[in-house]
């Protein structure tokens, strides 16, 4: 018998957030991702809590019965008080609970103080790192974890990894991790929208991640099939027309 584990899938608006919550995930994270699958943007220190807000807001119009986690996006959180100022900001657009990235107590503390579910996240932080990478010091991460839990957070995610260190932290706090990338052994799992259904860039294939559709080559063949029918004639047909 497995333990039920925590299902946490990225959505950005109003239909990701619909397909999220049919397939019945636990929560919905509304990412700062979103910088690179939905903008097109090299970073995500490139977006803020303008285009945050917006992207909480049409998630949560779709009533999901998932927790919604607004991502704390770069610069939002510099201070505690700043981040519960910008955490207040995101319940009020919809979020159940926000994330912070990155070894910050202070202000994790005051999020959790006013009554306001606060999810860490250690390991990878793309925030503010040169690129991806694997963060192997075992002291610190677990330093770290203790810190977040003592602070008041209600969930770590553990981006990038080792499993055996993921493992380790999982058994040594007492509030849920959330791997991606960070293996079998943490209390859940949270993977990008856009890259489990294969509708993000293709040559993103990084270890730790299993498509489980490629939607993204099925919507080109319908598009170029509508294209050719507009060219040829074929669309619309007479059933088309009022
Ligand atoms: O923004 C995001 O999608 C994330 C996940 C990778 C955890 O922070």
């Amino acid at each position: 018998m497995h333990a039920k584990k925590i299902v946490m899938v990225t959505a950005y608006d109003y239909p990701s957030a619909k397909i999220a919550n049919a397939a019945d995930v636990d929560m919905i994270l509304v990412g700062d991702s979103a910088a690179n699958v939905i903008h097109g943007m090299k970073s995500t220190k490139e977006i803020g809590m303008h285009e945050m807000l917006l992207h909480v807001a049409a998630v949560s119009r779709s009533k999901p019965k998932a927790l919604v986690v607004a991502d704390m996006p770069y610069g939002s959180d510099t201070t505690p008080l700043k981040a519960l100022g910008n955490a207040r900001l995101f319940i009020k657009a919809g979020a159940g609970a926000v994330k912070i990235e990155g070894a910050k107590p202070q202000a994790i503390e005051a999020i959790a103080k006013a009554g306001i579910l606060a999810m860490g996240h250690l390991g990878y932080l793309p925030q503010t790192a040169e690129k991806p990478a694997v963060e192997r010091d075992e002291k610190a991460l677990l330093r770290d974890a203790k810190a977040l839990e003592a602070a008041g957070a209600s969930w770590i995610v553990l981006e990038l990894v080792p499993e055996k260190i993921a493992k380790k932290i999982s058994q040594t706090i007492s509030i849920p991790t959330i791997g991606i990338g960070a293996g079998r052994y943490c209390s859940g799992q949270v993977l990008v929208f856009h890259d489990i259904l294969g509708l993000g860039d293709p040559d993103f294939n990084p270890k730790f991640l299993k498509k489980y559709a490629s939607l993204g080559e099925g919507a080109v063949k319908a598009i170029k099939k509508y294209a050719k029918e507009v060219r040829e004639g074929k669309f619309p047909e007479k059933k088309n027309v009022y």
